[in-house]
């Protein structure tokens, strides 16, 4: 059972939770599903928020039948593309591209004396948080390339909590995907969802958008107050 006074310390997902940087993500990948022919879908979209660069390319040649049509080199080289068309993308990004809310929340939980993390994927974002001008609030941000595996798996979010120097059971993690949630409910932490709710059915506390998401929304969520029963 957990109690909201445990919570020392925040996870933050950065595509699709502190800035629409996914949106970016899945403009750039729908461009190499076309160029590979695979069929581009909701749910193929849906499943690739949180996965690795490498591995994306994987499900999408996957998609379309086409993951044993290119060699090793052809596929570093289709990833390669699509970062570069991402990177442009990003060229704009200022700390007005921090999704609604998100700045006030960083700021409260800062305020509070919680420790805060980055579990991103995105070998990318010490650049986003630089050019969102948020680098500085973090304790911490996780190099995903040091990694063994990815999300789903919870070795990211184990990370996050262990660079705050904290417990698992005493870090919040929040995410916009499903793979993400996989992570920090496999890492045995807190999971927030951001999106729609049938997507992340697996999050232990859900909100529709970042707008909602403050400190006193969670401390009174239903979840908290059924562990303190
Ligand atoms: C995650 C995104 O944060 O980072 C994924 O949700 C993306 O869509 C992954 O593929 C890796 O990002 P990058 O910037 O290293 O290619
Ligand atoms: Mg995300």
């Amino acid at each position: 059972m957990r109690s909201f006074h445990d919570i020392k310390g925040f996870a933050f997902d950065l595509d699709g939770v502190l800035t629409d940087t996914a949106r970016f993500h899945a403009q750039a990948w729908k461009k190499t599903a076309e160029e590979v022919g695979t069929k581009w879908t909701d749910e193929l979209a849906a499943g690739l928020k949180g996965i690795s660069r490498m591995d994306s390319l994987e499900m999408i040649l996957k998609a379309g039948n086409c993951e044993h049509s290119y060699t090793h080199e052809q596929k570093a080289q289709l990833a390669d593309e699509k970062n570069e068309y991402y990177k442009k993308l990003i060229d704009t990004l200022t700390p007005e591209d921090i999704l609604p809310g998100m700045a006030e929340f960083l700021m409260e939980v800062k305020h509070k004396g919680y420790k805060l993390a980055v579990a991103s994927a995105s070998k990318n974002a010490p650049i986003i948080l630089e050019r969102l001008g948020i680098a500085d609030m973090f304790d911490a941000v996780v190099d995903p390339a040091a990694l063994k595996s990815g999300k789903p798996d919870p070795e990211i979010f184990v990370r996050a909590a262990e660079l705050m120097n904290l417990q698992p059971c005493e870090v919040i993690g929040l995410e916009d995907s499903i793979a993400g949630i996989k992570s920090i409910n496999g890492a045995g932490e807190v999971s927030v969802g951001i999106g729609d709710k049938d997507e992340l059915y697996e999050a232990a506390i859900h909100f529709a958008s970042t707008a909602e998401v403050s400190l006193s929304a969670i401390q009174g969520d239903p979840y908290f107050s059924r562990s303190n029963l």
